[in-house]
């Protein structure tokens, strides 16, 4: 599978959202038909100040593109180059704001650890913050997910980067082993957002990233 990065446009995404959300799904293991409670949502983030997207995009033989596990992650141009060109992985983000609910969460959860007012300041206040990265199952394990990271971050004018992920008491997964590797260190454990019983983690590294990951690996 060849795969090539690609920045995704705020005025492309009727071409690139619905795919992008099938990926999200499918590498989150969420019930099909979250793509519709989420879209508007991803479609909100795009006004946000600073959004960028990264896209991964594989090309396929024209038979795996007409195969059903495909037709959803197809895409057209100017996207696309060619009819047989799917995405399999998707990373985006944008500047963190006080008026975000995720920085008010982060804020609430610092605060409630007992950290100072002046270090939550410090943390919350100028960052990129990484909304989405996923990977299809049948790309990961192939280091497209650092390469999309790498990318998404280049160039950043924020001092530094944080996201969030579930906790996952049972041993790196994937997404640990990634921001491990990476650079990311602990902001935040075992926090739980309102409306969601799953403890996660807030994870930052300073900007910008000096190297780069390997390359992308043979599976
Ligand atoms: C997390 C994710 C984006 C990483 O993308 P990827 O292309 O698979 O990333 P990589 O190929 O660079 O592999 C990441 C790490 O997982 C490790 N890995 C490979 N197979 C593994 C497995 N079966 N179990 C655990 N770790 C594994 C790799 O060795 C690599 O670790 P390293 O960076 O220390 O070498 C992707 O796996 C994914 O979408 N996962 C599901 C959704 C998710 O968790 N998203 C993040 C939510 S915050």
């Amino acid at each position: 599978m060849t795969v090539r990065l690609v920045d995704l446009r705020g005025q492309d995404s009727r071409i690139w959202l619905e795919p992008a959300l099938d990926v999200y799904v499918t590498a989150m293991s969420y019930p099909d038909g979250t793509q519709a409670h989420r879209a508007p949502l991803w479609r909100e983030h795009i006004t946000r100040p600073g959004w960028r997207a990264v896209g991964a995009i594989a090309h396929v033989t024209p038979r795996e593109a007409a195969a059903p596990w495909a037709i959803a992650r197809r895409l057209n141009a100017p996207v696309a180059r060619a009819d047989d060109e799917i995405l399999v992985g998707i990373a985006y983000g944008y500047r963190g704001a006080r008026d975000q609910w995720w920085n008010q969460q982060l804020r609430h959860g610092l605060r409630h650890a007992g950290a100072p007012g002046d270090y939550i300041e410090r943390v919350a206040a100028d960052y990129f913050e990484l909304t989405e990265l996923h990977v299809h199952p049948s790309a990961q394990g192939a280091g497209i997910g650092g390469h999309l990271l790498t990318r998404l971050l280049a160039d950043r004018p924020e001092a530094s980067v944080l996201l969030s992920t579930p906790e996952n008491p049972a041993g790196p997964n994937r997404a640990w082993s990634l921001y491990r590797r990476m650079g990311f260190a602990d902001v935040l454990r075992n926090f739980t957002f309102a409306g969601d019983p799953r403890p996660f983690a807030f994870l930052g590294r300073p900007l910008p990233l000096l190297s780069a990951p390997e390359p992308a690996r043979r599976r």
